[in-house]
């Protein structure tokens, strides 16, 4: 495994628990792959990336040691990378509609403002208004932008999947699992392309350990961006997922993935 070293540029403070982490590389990266992320002495974490062109950068939320190290790399301080990993986004169709829960919207980020499409609406959910983020950077980059709070301090109150229509060639959508079966659902039920960034425990991240596995597909080499097809074929999906020991548990009896 090739690990290159990067350089911190820029570190900025997206919101209380939310980091971005600017740096260059000379890597090709597709919207929607991510890398190994390997802070010599604390951890090593899978990562989407949040800026896939000039600068590269990370934007991750603080769930645990790894990602509070991360946090507090500054400008000029470095960490080690593999990858760009997996399969990223592809464009379908010509009117997009882009669907984000939590932190799902660090990995869509990159792909909204480059995509082609000729309209696009992007739907943000979040907690509450301190758990936004990225609003300013992807206001004129949509023909609509429909944000979401469960508690109402910021956009409309509810969920991010009470915003859908199904006027669109397309859905992206990155967020809680649970969140990505509802919409799964619909764009069946509505015969609505889909295609679905998944986030699974990861240790190799090279299709090696199996602990990503997810109904027979490896979401480091198979995905983590999958198309309705493969979703389709996923019982598991926002119903049970897998501890770091590999033990399936049903989604909700143990601390979810962001
Ligand atoms: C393909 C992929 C892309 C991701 N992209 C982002 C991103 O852009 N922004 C972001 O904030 N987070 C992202 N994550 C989640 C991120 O990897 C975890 O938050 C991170 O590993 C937590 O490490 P920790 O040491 O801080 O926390 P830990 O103390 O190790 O764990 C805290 C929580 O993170 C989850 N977690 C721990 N290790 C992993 C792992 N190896 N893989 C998946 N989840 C894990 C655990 O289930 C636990 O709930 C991504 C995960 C995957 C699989
Ligand atoms: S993380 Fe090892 S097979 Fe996917």
């Amino acid at each position: 495994m090739i690990y290159e070293r990067v350089y911190v540029k820029e570190s900025v403070r997206e919101n209380r628990d939310v980091y971005t982490l600017l740096f260059e590389s000379g890597i090709r990266v597709i919207p929607g792959q991510f890398a190994m992320v390997w802070i010599p002495g604390a951890d090593e974490f899978p990562m989407s990336f949040s800026y896939t062109s000039g600068l590269k950068g990370f934007t991750f939320k603080v769930v645990g040691k790894g990602t509070e190290t991360f946090s507090k790399l500054r400008e000029g301080d470095s960490f080690f990378i593999r990858g760009p990993y997996g399969k990223g986004y592809m464009e379908y169709g010509q009117r997009a509609t882009f669907i984000s829960g939590g932190t799902g919207i660090s990995s869509l980020a990159p792909f909204i403002e480059i995509s082609k499409f000729s309209s696009k609406r992007l739907i943000m959910g979040a907690r509450s208004k301190e758990n936004l983020y990225f609003i300013e950077r992807l206001r004129d980059k949509v023909d609509e932008l429909i944000v979401f709070t469960e508690d109402g301090s910021y956009g409309r109150k509810g969920l991010a999947t009470d915003g859908l229509r199904y006027d669109h060639d397309v859905i992206y959508a990155c967020g809680p699992e649970r969140m990505i079966r509802k919409i799964l659902d619909i764009s069946v039920e509505k015969d609505i392309q889909i295609f679905a960034s998944l986030e699974r425990m990861m240790k190799c991240g090279i299709g090696i350990c199996d602990s990503c596995t997810i109904n027979g597909y490896r979401v480091c080499v198979d995905g983590p961006v999958f198309s309705r097809a493969d979703l389709i074929n996923m019982p598991d999906l926002g119903r049970y997922t897998r501890l770091p020991s590999g033990r399936r548990v049903r989604i909700g009896d143990s601390r979810e993935m962001q």
